[in-house]
């Protein structure tokens, strides 16, 4: 078996737990012990900690609406954990503040409490006569997570109270990663990698790694993550001091052992806030912790309590949130790289930028117009920003600080990998590397003829391919057939097993039926369902190779743009030779027989298949779909008539069906819908 990429085995580890979990849950019957089940679940959370940005909100990791993560156990806060409303420029502040005055008619104007919002995981400390007793995430803001032993761990929480403590006391505040602890964690996954000769796993952002080391099985994991605390808010409390204002119970807390931060101020009107918020957004970069907005809150506690709340978050309180940070940094380059399929797409070389919980060290400058408009050139400092999730972008250079002896950036003439020229068609925006040749291309052609839903070729990944492109073994697919085991054999790394492993794996694709292969040869317009049609109306290669585009174009669904470039992928130089390499090396050239005794049931439907099924092979599913007139696409859409699920699916086709409304369906309703074309009664539409 390849190697499965984190993204897979999440997407697996996810089905199984979710199908154990109905099984324990649901239906009453564990079908594997409860250490197993532990053990796919903590697999699971290491990979989502390693890997923040494959985490999902649907994951079983993740509570679902009321569902518990059952790795941590349910705690049902006496006090909601609420959320907060948002403001997202000042004047949204202004209206806030005039809303809380009308409600509060009568009353002085009200005293702001400002503060940070940190940037991190909410937690809800509860103390026992002064002894911390239990650690809950947020959760839903009803039910959390009992994370008691792993925020035993982190430092800056007290484990007991001075004497005095109240009987009862919850404090909440949030557990976060400072930005020295971060890079120090990075700088240890390097040292790591390097010592094992291994790629570093490294972590993306502080705030992801935070949560995962919170939500770990394993509290030793947590205890290496040097987290950090702030308190700022009380849950419930008995036998407490009499509190007047929010300030007054930041001091009371701190003077608990809690840490509260320092940059908390109070405010007495709205401009003052105002204020405030720049300040504080000016000073996002020094600090040694990321926060995303200011809260602003009602500093007296009577008045708090008569705004009340909403459903989802108090009326005395707001957050204010900052604009997409923005960074400089110097453009040391402006490089070109060469996709898979030739485009030639210019990035940006960064003097690597801490900006928006990431480190950027290039971004995408996208196409030759945007480089102009942009104007930015090598040696200027430039403008970086990252919102969200969204990928980095440099906005524009800061033209005060340009070198005057600066010129204009010019895209390069010839590609960078094989030196023939770039070709830019007028009225596209994109340039591209036109070379069949090219050793970028000829890679990029490699790994999808070997990926999955082509030949699928087990042990030919994408490093594989670039060490025998460049030793010179590869230049097209159909060298894959002829090519030296002897020479891979003498190839660092290669051992007789894996050099057999990869022998089967190429013979095994010959076998592949011909709408693989088709889609295998990556021609324009060609994906798995067209390859799909095209191989089952012609039936045989010679006569696909033969066909006009007038006879191309007549194929159901296809039209003169598909069969232009059909025809043109196999009139050009080379192809006719390159197909017959492959009839020679014995690979399917036919399509499987359709019978035509086989009832069309499926008539123009698309039913996706994912996961084993225990009757049918992965392409014997397909065919049998294909020969009742139906397709079988790699993906759900609306128009999908059904997914039939075998084990362990892929868990994001599942949701995408869910969320389309389209039938989820076993193997034996699968059966049942080839012979009659019927789904099972009440999923019909
Ligand atoms: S007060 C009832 N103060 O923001 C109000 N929350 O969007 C409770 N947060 O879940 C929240 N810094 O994780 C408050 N200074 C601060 C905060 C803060 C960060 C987070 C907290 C909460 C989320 C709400």
């Amino acid at each position: 078996m390849a190697a499965e990429t984190p993204a897979e085995r999440i997407a697996a580890l996810r089905a199984v737990i979710d199908r154990h979990a109905e099984a324990y849950y649901e239906k009453d019957a564990p079908e594997i012990p409860d250490a197993e089940y532990d053990r796919l679940l903590r697999e699971l959370l290491d990979l989502e900690s390693e890997h923040p940005e494959l985490a999902t909100p649907d994951s079983p990791t993740v509570r679902i609406g009321g569902d518990i993560n059952t790795a941590f156990s349910p705690v049902v806060h006496r006090v909601r954990m609420m959320s907060l409303h948002n403001a997202f420029d000042i004047g949204e502040l202004e209206s806030w503040s005039e809303r809380v005055e009308r409600r509060l008619e009568g009353n002085a104007v009200p005293e702001y409490s400002v503060e940070l919002k940190f940037d991190g995981l909410a937690i809800s400390l509860r103390y026992e006569n002064g002894v911390l007793v239990q650690g809950a995430t947020r959760g839903d803001g009803a039910v959390g997570e009992d994370v008691t032993h792993n925020v035993r761990t982190i430092a800056d929480i007290p484990q007991r109270l001075p004497a005095g403590a109240p009987a009862i006391l919850e404090v909440r505040g949030e557990v976060f990663m400072r930005l020295s602890s971060f890079a120090a964690l990075n700088a240890r996954q390097k040292a790591e990698a390097e010592a094992t000769g291994k790629e570093p796993k490294l972590y993306v952002n502080p705030r992801n790694t935070a949560a995962g080391s919170l939500r770990q099985i394993d509290a030793a994991i947590t205890a290496d993550r040097d987290l950090s605390f702030f308190c700022y808010q009380l849950g419930s409390v008995e036998g407490g001091p009499a509190l007047a204002t929010h300030t007054e119970t930041l001091e009371w807390l701190g003077s608990l052992g809690f840490p509260i931060n320092e940059h908390t101020v109070t405010c007495s009107t709205i401009g003052e806030v105002a204020e405030r918020v720049e300040e504080l957004n000016a000073a996002r970069h020094d600090l040694d912790y990321e926060f995303d907005g200011v809260v602003v809150k009602v500093n007296d506690l009577r008045l708090q309590n008569e705004l009340g709340a909403d459903a989802k978050a108090p009326r005395w309180a707001i957050a204010y949130k900052l604009p997409p940070e923005e960074r400089t940094t110097t453009l040391l380059d402006i490089e070109v790289s060469i996709g898979p399929s030739g485009q030639a797409t210019p990035f940006a070389v960064l003097d690597p930028v801490f900006v928006g919980g990431v480190t950027v060290a290039t971004a995408t400058l996208h196409n030759q117009d945007q480089v102009a408009a942009k104007d930015v050139r090598p040696g200027d400092v430039v403008i970086v920003r990252r919102a969200g999730d969204v990928i980095p972008e440099v906005v524009g250079p800061v033209l005060s600080e340009r070198d005057p002896a600066s010129k204009p950036w010019t895209f390069p003439t010839d590609c960078p990998v094989c030196g023939e020229p770039l070709v830019r068609p007028e009225g596209v925006a994109a340039t591209h590397c036109v070379n069949f040749h090219c050793p970028r291309q000829i890679r990029g052609r490699i790994e999808h003829w070997a990926s999955r839903n082509a030949m699928d070729i087990e042990y030919l990944g994408e490093k594989n391919v670039d060490r025998f492109v460049d030793a010179g073994l590869l230049h097209d697919v159909a060298d894959l057939y002829s090519i030296d085991f002897d020479v891979i054999l003498g190839m660092d790394g290669f051992k007789e097993k894996s050099v057999a492993n990869l022998r089967h794996a190429i013979e095994a694709s010959k076998q592949k039926p011909l709408g693989n292969l088709l889609f295998g040869l990556r021609i324009p317009e060609i994906g798995q369902v067209n390859a799909q049609t095209l191989a089952a109306a012609f039936g045989t290669m010679d006569r696909i190779v033969e066909a006009s585009v007038e006879e191309i174009a007549a194929v159901d669904g296809f039209g003169t743009v598909i069969a232009e470039s059909v025809h043109a992928w196999f009139s050009q130089d080379g192809a006719r030779d390159l197909v017959d390499r492959l009839a020679r090396a014995g690979l399917t050239m036919e399509a499987a027989q359709v019978d035509e005794s086989v009832e069309k049931t499926l008539d123009g439907q698309a039913v996706v298949v994912s996961g084993t099924l225990e009757g049918f092979t992965r392409d014997g599913a397909k065919d049998a779909i294909i020969a009742r007139g139906g397709k079988s696409p790699g993906s759900v859409s609306k128009k999908t008539l059904a997914l039939v699920v075998g084990g362990d699916p892929g868990a994001s086709k599942v949701t995408k069906a869910e969320e389309a409304g389209v039938p989820v369906i076993d193997e034996a309703a699968f059966v049942r819908l080839l012979e009659t074309g019927q789904l099972p009664e009440g999923l019909d539409s």
